[in-house]
Protein backbone atom coordinates (compact mmCIF):
# COMPACT_ATOMS: atom_id res chain seq x y z
CA UNK A 1 0.00 0.00 0.00
CA UNK A 2 2.75 2.57 0.61
CA UNK A 3 4.16 1.44 -2.30
CA UNK A 4 1.38 2.91 -3.84
CA UNK A 5 1.39 5.84 -2.18
CA UNK A 6 5.10 6.30 -3.53
CA UNK A 7 4.29 5.72 -6.74
CA UNK A 8 1.35 8.01 -7.00
CA UNK A 9 3.35 10.95 -5.44
CA UNK A 10 6.44 9.93 -8.09
CA UNK A 11 3.99 10.61 -11.21
CA UNK A 12 2.26 13.75 -9.73
CA UNK A 13 5.72 15.06 -9.94
CA UNK A 14 6.15 15.18 -14.07
CA UNK A 15 1.86 16.75 -13.99
CA UNK A 16 3.67 19.59 -11.87
CA UNK A 17 6.70 19.97 -13.52
CA UNK A 18 4.39 19.89 -16.85
CA UNK A 19 2.45 22.70 -15.19
CA UNK A 20 4.58 24.80 -13.93
CA UNK A 21 6.47 25.42 -17.10
CA UNK A 22 3.22 26.01 -18.93
CA UNK A 23 2.22 28.23 -16.11
CA UNK A 24 6.18 29.71 -16.60
CA UNK A 25 5.61 30.39 -19.82
CA UNK A 26 2.22 31.62 -20.07
CA UNK A 27 2.96 34.31 -16.92
CA UNK A 28 6.26 35.86 -18.72
CA UNK A 29 4.46 36.49 -22.40
CA UNK A 30 1.73 37.71 -20.90
CA UNK A 31 3.82 40.02 -18.50
CA UNK A 32 6.32 41.17 -21.31
CA UNK A 33 3.06 41.40 -23.64
CA UNK A 34 0.88 43.33 -21.25
CA UNK A 35 -1.71 40.79 -21.88
CA UNK A 36 -5.06 40.24 -20.15
CA UNK A 37 -4.84 37.17 -17.54
CA UNK A 38 -7.65 35.41 -19.33
CA UNK A 39 -9.61 31.94 -18.32
CA UNK A 40 -6.88 30.11 -19.25
CA UNK A 41 -4.67 31.72 -17.23
CA UNK A 42 -7.11 30.89 -14.39
CA UNK A 43 -7.44 27.25 -15.39
CA UNK A 44 -3.76 26.71 -15.57
CA UNK A 45 -2.79 28.28 -12.84
CA UNK A 46 -5.59 26.27 -10.80
CA UNK A 47 -4.55 23.29 -12.30
CA UNK A 48 -0.96 23.88 -10.94
CA UNK A 49 -1.94 24.46 -7.83
CA UNK A 50 -4.46 21.84 -7.44
CA UNK A 51 -1.72 19.75 -8.43
CA UNK A 52 0.53 20.62 -6.05
CA UNK A 53 -1.95 20.17 -3.12
CA UNK A 54 -2.76 16.82 -4.18
CA UNK A 55 1.10 16.00 -3.63
CA UNK A 56 1.15 17.91 -0.49
CA UNK A 57 -2.14 15.84 0.68
CA UNK A 58 -0.56 12.40 -0.59
CA UNK A 59 2.90 13.60 1.19
CA UNK A 60 1.14 13.88 4.45
CA UNK A 61 -0.26 10.69 4.27
CA UNK A 62 2.76 8.86 3.20
CA UNK A 63 4.91 10.73 6.35
CA UNK A 64 1.90 9.83 8.75
CA UNK A 65 1.82 6.33 7.38
CA UNK A 66 5.96 6.18 8.09
CA UNK A 67 5.65 7.36 11.38
CA UNK A 68 2.99 5.03 12.35
CA UNK A 69 4.10 1.34 10.27
CA UNK A 70 7.58 2.17 12.40
CA UNK A 71 9.45 2.51 9.00
CA UNK A 72 11.19 5.54 10.12
CA UNK A 73 10.61 9.46 8.51
CA UNK A 74 14.18 9.77 9.94
CA UNK A 75 13.41 13.32 11.73
CA UNK A 76 12.19 16.93 10.66
CA UNK A 77 16.66 17.26 10.24
CA UNK A 78 17.03 13.92 7.88
CA UNK A 79 16.66 13.77 4.17
CA UNK A 80 12.67 13.47 4.03
CA UNK A 81 12.22 16.16 6.71
CA UNK A 82 14.59 18.60 4.11
CA UNK A 83 12.50 17.45 1.30
CA UNK A 84 8.92 17.86 3.17
CA UNK A 85 9.40 21.16 5.14
CA UNK A 86 11.00 22.99 1.63
CA UNK A 87 8.44 21.62 -0.25
CA UNK A 88 5.72 23.10 2.26
CA UNK A 89 7.36 26.33 1.67
CA UNK A 90 7.30 25.71 -1.83
CA UNK A 91 3.43 24.98 -2.11
CA UNK A 92 2.87 27.93 0.40
CA UNK A 93 4.29 30.30 -2.26
CA UNK A 94 2.21 29.51 -4.61
CA UNK A 95 -1.13 29.38 -2.40
CA UNK A 96 0.27 33.39 -1.22
CA UNK A 97 0.17 33.90 -4.81
CA UNK A 98 -3.69 33.54 -5.30
CA UNK A 99 -3.73 36.92 -3.78
CA UNK A 100 -2.59 38.60 -6.70
CA UNK A 101 -5.59 38.19 -8.37
CA UNK A 102 -6.41 41.52 -6.88
CA UNK A 103 -3.88 43.10 -8.82
CA UNK A 104 -3.88 44.18 -12.87
CA UNK A 105 -3.53 41.95 -15.16
CA UNK A 106 -0.05 42.82 -15.96
CA UNK A 107 1.28 42.88 -12.15
CA UNK A 108 -0.73 39.32 -12.09
CA UNK A 109 0.97 38.08 -14.80
CA UNK A 110 4.26 39.25 -13.52
CA UNK A 111 3.76 38.30 -9.68
CA UNK A 112 2.56 34.73 -10.63
CA UNK A 113 5.59 34.23 -12.63
CA UNK A 114 8.32 35.03 -9.84
CA UNK A 115 6.40 33.23 -7.61
CA UNK A 116 6.21 29.80 -9.67
CA UNK A 117 9.61 30.54 -10.72
CA UNK A 118 11.10 30.83 -6.72
CA UNK A 119 8.18 27.48 -5.74
CA UNK A 120 9.98 25.33 -8.95
CA UNK A 121 13.48 26.07 -7.94
CA UNK A 122 12.40 24.97 -4.35
CA UNK A 123 10.83 22.17 -5.10
CA UNK A 124 13.83 21.05 -7.74
CA UNK A 125 16.19 20.86 -5.31
CA UNK A 126 13.95 19.35 -2.31
CA UNK A 127 13.04 16.63 -5.02
CA UNK A 128 17.12 16.54 -6.31
CA UNK A 129 18.05 15.69 -2.62
CA UNK A 130 15.42 12.40 -2.19
CA UNK A 131 17.01 11.71 -5.77
CA UNK A 132 13.97 11.91 -7.36
CA UNK A 133 15.45 12.90 -10.35
CA UNK A 134 16.55 9.60 -11.51
C1 LIG B 1 5.66 19.63 -5.28
C2 LIG B 1 5.97 18.94 -4.22
C3 LIG B 1 6.60 17.57 -4.21
C4 LIG B 1 7.19 16.84 -5.20
C5 LIG B 1 7.35 17.20 -6.66
C6 LIG B 1 7.63 15.60 -4.58
C7 LIG B 1 8.29 14.58 -5.24
C8 LIG B 1 8.82 13.46 -4.64
C9 LIG B 1 9.59 12.44 -5.31
C10 LIG B 1 9.89 12.41 -6.80
C11 LIG B 1 9.94 11.51 -4.39
C12 LIG B 1 10.76 10.24 -4.63
C13 LIG B 1 9.77 9.12 -4.86
C14 LIG B 1 10.45 7.82 -5.21
O1 LIG B 1 11.31 7.36 -4.44
O2 LIG B 1 10.11 7.27 -6.27
C15 LIG B 1 9.41 11.94 -3.12
C16 LIG B 1 9.54 11.27 -1.94
C17 LIG B 1 8.90 11.60 -0.77
N1 LIG B 1 8.09 12.69 -0.56
FE1 LIG B 1 7.69 14.14 -1.90
N2 LIG B 1 7.30 15.61 -3.25
C18 LIG B 1 6.67 16.79 -2.99
C19 LIG B 1 6.18 17.22 -1.79
C20 LIG B 1 6.13 16.45 -0.65
C21 LIG B 1 5.49 16.85 0.58
C22 LIG B 1 4.81 18.19 0.80
C23 LIG B 1 5.64 15.80 1.45
C24 LIG B 1 5.16 15.66 2.86
C25 LIG B 1 4.31 16.43 3.46
C26 LIG B 1 6.40 14.76 0.78
C27 LIG B 1 6.80 13.57 1.32
C28 LIG B 1 7.62 12.65 0.74
C29 LIG B 1 8.16 11.47 1.39
C30 LIG B 1 7.89 11.04 2.82
C31 LIG B 1 8.96 10.81 0.45
C32 LIG B 1 9.75 9.51 0.65
C33 LIG B 1 9.03 8.35 0.02
C34 LIG B 1 9.84 7.07 0.17
O3 LIG B 1 10.79 6.87 -0.61
O4 LIG B 1 9.54 6.27 1.08
N3 LIG B 1 6.66 15.19 -0.49
N4 LIG B 1 8.73 13.12 -3.30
Amino acid sequence: MYNILVAAHSGIRWIIVLMAVIVLIKTLIGWLGSQDYTKLDRQLWLGLVNSAAIQLLLGIVMVIWLLVSGLGFGGVFGLYGEHVLTNIIAIAILMYAARFKKLSDTLQHRNKFFAVLVSALLIYFAVARVGGWG
